[in-house]
């Protein structure tokens, strides 16, 4: 079976963070989430991936290679112009032989693929879409069902006085080769905007696989911290990569015996964690990290390699690679992007989003 994963979001809701990282691999629990998905698709026996990208389309490759290390094989197209949700599979059409899966590249879920190719299947589908609850359908694609669950009516990112329902669509398609006659070549085409709604007016016969699942969509920097909350506390049952004890120390890595450590945390290797420093999970906190003494760190999620002073404090916060934190300094509920600087007892104002390559000198 072979699935096409869309990663070629701009992601421009997840900056700083995407400032030189796809959306596709920021790191989850210390591995990009396209290694989570790859390897959950792979427990389901999808083992034929074609990634559908554009922007930075170089380091996902570079980071997957042909997908071998996972037990998958993996094959790369890219967009030249964004092509939209549905132009890109359009532009992927010539790796794909029979029904197929398709997915949206940023969302995380532990979705039982498989009973969801038997419920295709069993239905005669031409298109089968898995449904999610959420409290907000107005960020989504909502999704009307009849009782017998056939999709009755999509209708992307409604507003509120349009909401009849909480599901929306999950971002994980079953679809046959037929959807793909319904596009245009080279054109920007959305799947949900335009294919979805006219295989609907054509009476085809679109599915709804209702399902309760793990399932978040990583769009933005609250949700991102939410999933590593999630996965930390073990809310998703099914998810391979989680961890299964309170606290996880990575290869290298020396904690010194005052430091405190509440989990769940995970650490990454090589890091050095220094004396009467406090760590509060949720935590996950990259290869490479410095921590010095007397800092507290809670509730966050750190990339690789960054440094923390002394006497740092740090709540409810991500930090990308290579960000710097001079002694004294703190921050809570802040965003920064890669190789931040934050001068020594600097108190970041919370909210802050601050871009990659940004010095932020002593508050006055
Ligand atoms: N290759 C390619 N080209 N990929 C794209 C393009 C494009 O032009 N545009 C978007 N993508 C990818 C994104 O990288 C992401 O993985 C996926 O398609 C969905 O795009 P988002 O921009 O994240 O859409 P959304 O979250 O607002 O809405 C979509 O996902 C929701 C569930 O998370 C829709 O499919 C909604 O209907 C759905 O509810
Ligand atoms: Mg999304």
């Amino acid at each position: 079976m072979q699935a096409v994963i869309l990663v070629g979001g701009k992601a421009t809701r997840l900056l700083p963070l995407t400032n030189n990282t796809p959306k596709a691999i920021v790191p989850v629990l210390n591995r990009p989430l396209l290694e989570h998905v790859i390897r959950h698709l792979a427990g389901h026996r999808i083992e034929d991936i074609i990634l559908a990208q554009g922007h930075l389309a170089q380091l996902i490759e570079g980071y997957l290679g042909n997908g071998s290390r996972f037990g998958v094989s993996l094959s790369y197209v890219v967009e030249d112009t964004p092509l939209g949700t549905a132009g890109a599979l359009k532009n992927a059409a010539g790796y794909l032989d029979d029904t197929f899966l398709m997915l949206n590249g940023d969302v995380f879920t532990d979705l039982d693929i498989t009973a969801m190719l038997e419920f295709h299947r069993q239905q005669k589908a031409m298109a089968t879409i898995a449904l999610t609850p959420v409290d907000d359908p107005t960020s989504y694609g909502l999704v009307e069902t009849t009782p017998e669950n056939r999709v009755a009516r999509f209708l992307e990112k409604p507003g509120w006085n349009e909401v009849t329902t909480n599901m929306i669509n999950a971002g994980t398609y079953v679809l046959e080769k037929a959807v793909l006659a319904q596009i245009p070549l080279r054109t920007k085409v959305s799947i949900e905007r335009e294919v979805f709604p006219r295989l609907l007016t054509g009476h085809q016969p679109v599915y709804a696989f209702l399902s309760s699942a793990y399932w978040i969509d990583i769009g933005t920097p609250e949700k991102y911290l939410q999933l590593h909350r999630d996965l930390l506390s073990g809310k998703c049952r099914n998810c391979l990569l989680a961890p299964t004890e309170e606290v996880t120390i990575g290869e290298n890595s020396h904690i010194h015996p005052s430091a405190r450590i509440r989990g769940p945390v995970i650490i990454g290797a090589d890091c050095t964690i220094g004396e009467n420093v406090a760590l509060n999970g949720p935590l996950a906190i990259g290869d490479g990290a410095i921590i010095r003494e007397d800092s507290i760190i809670e509730d966050s999620v750190i990339w690789q390699n960054s440094r923390l002073g002394a006497r740092v404090s740090l709540k409810s916060s991500i930090l990308a690679d290579n960000c710097h934190l001079n002694e004294g300094s703190s921050a809570e509920n802040v965003v920064l992007g890669d190789n931040v600087t934050i001068a020594g007892g600097c108190k970041l104002e919370p909210g802050s989003r601050i871009g990659a390559g940004t010095t932020v000198s002593a508050s006055p």
